[in-house]
């Protein structure tokens, strides 16, 4: 494999991933070689990276100068709007969930990057396919705005790796769990509100109804995969529209009770909005065995694990 110092950029820097990952790459890489980006004005303190850049990533142009300035050879672009908020604002979530995808495989083709990630979702699946353990290669029927650019994206990730050989890998992430930067506009965003409210209330109210079970990940796992298949060598991989990854897999009412199993007088009940019928358009599980064969995927949080972490952290940092 060709040696080289990564100098990585992230866009959604400040966001859900995007502050774990950032962490974890300086961890790796030295804080001088990770820039971060977003749209929020520096302020001290707000990443761990070495530089930051405000920077809209649909600006094509400043795009390009931050990746020639700082000699940029990875990307991971994590900036997107989630489901929900995708469905209030379909126009841009095509444009920002799809559009800098697309140019940073143009930079890739010309020469510009070498590797970039981009994450995908379970969001892709939808109509008619099965429930339990979804395999990789099914029909993809997105039925939400959210799904659709994302299965355009995954179709563009492997154009440009078929015809130019552009290293673009990609993971369809579950719903995501963590206690450090709120998500935001997700369907399975209520098991993260949920460990906010339990900890700082007692009660909660899901807007996902008691037995929608959906794939899960604790954000722990989700950055070790992300690492791992960005590590991997570019021969092992054999899919380059999306790996599938399917967490661990559980419902509003499986998860309190493990809630209660921490905290007993948690309370909870049952309001679905518009997100639940996102939610029962998407798979209960997924089957991610070729993940596991092809870079060595594994978990280390179950729903208890995790529950138990996010509670400890979560008292620590609310009570601040
Ligand atoms: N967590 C995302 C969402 O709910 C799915 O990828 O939008």
């Amino acid at each position: 494999m060709e040696s080289y110092t990564e100098k990585i950029l992230i866009t959604g820097a400040l966001g859900q991933i995007g502050t774990e990952l950032t962490n974890k790459l300086v961890e790796i890489h030295g804080a001088d070689n990770v820039v971060a980006s977003g749209l929020d004005r520096y302020q001290k303190g707000m990443t761990s990276a070495g530089h930051y850049e405000r920077m809209d990533v649909t600006n094509t142009q400043l795009v390009r100068q931050v990746i020639s300035d700082y000699e940029i050879t990875t990307v991971y672009h994590l900036a997107s709007l989630l489901s929900g908020t995708s469905e209030k604002q379909p126009l841009f979530a095509w444009k920002l969930n799809l559009e800098p995808l697309i140019h940073f495989c143009e930079m890739a083709k010309e020469g510009l990057l070498k590797k970039i990630f981009w994450p995908s979702s379970i969001a892709v699946f939808g109509k008619g396919i099965p429930k339990n353990d979804v395999a990789q290669e099914v029909v993809l029927n997105p039925t939400t705005v959210y799904g659709i650019s994302k299965m355009a994206g995954e179709k563009w990730c492997e154009y440009y790796f078929d015809k130019y050989g552009v290293d673009v890998r990609s993971i369809r992430y579950p719903g995501l769990i963590s206690w450090k930067t709120p998500a935001g506009g997700g369907t399975t965003d209520y098991a993260v509100e949920i460990f906010y409210e339990a900890v700082e209330s007692g009660k909660y109210t899901s807007f996902i109804s008691e037995d929608t079970a959906m794939p899960m990940l604790y954000m722990d796992d989700a950055i070790k995969a992300t690492l791992q298949l960005m590590d991997a060598p570019q021969e092992n991989l054999t899919i380059r529209s999306s790996y599938n990854l399917g967490g661990m897999s559980f419902t509003p009412k499986e998860l309190a009770s493990e809630i209660k199993n921490i905290i007993p007088e948690f309370e909870i009940d049952y309001k679905p909005d518009f997100r639940q019928a996102i939610a029962d358009s998407w798979p209960s599980s997924i089957d991610d065995s070729i993940a596991k064969k092809d870079w060595g995927l594994s978990y280390d949080f179950g729903i208890s694990e995790m529950s138990a972490d996010m509670i400890k952290n979560l008292k620590v940092k609310l009570s601040k």
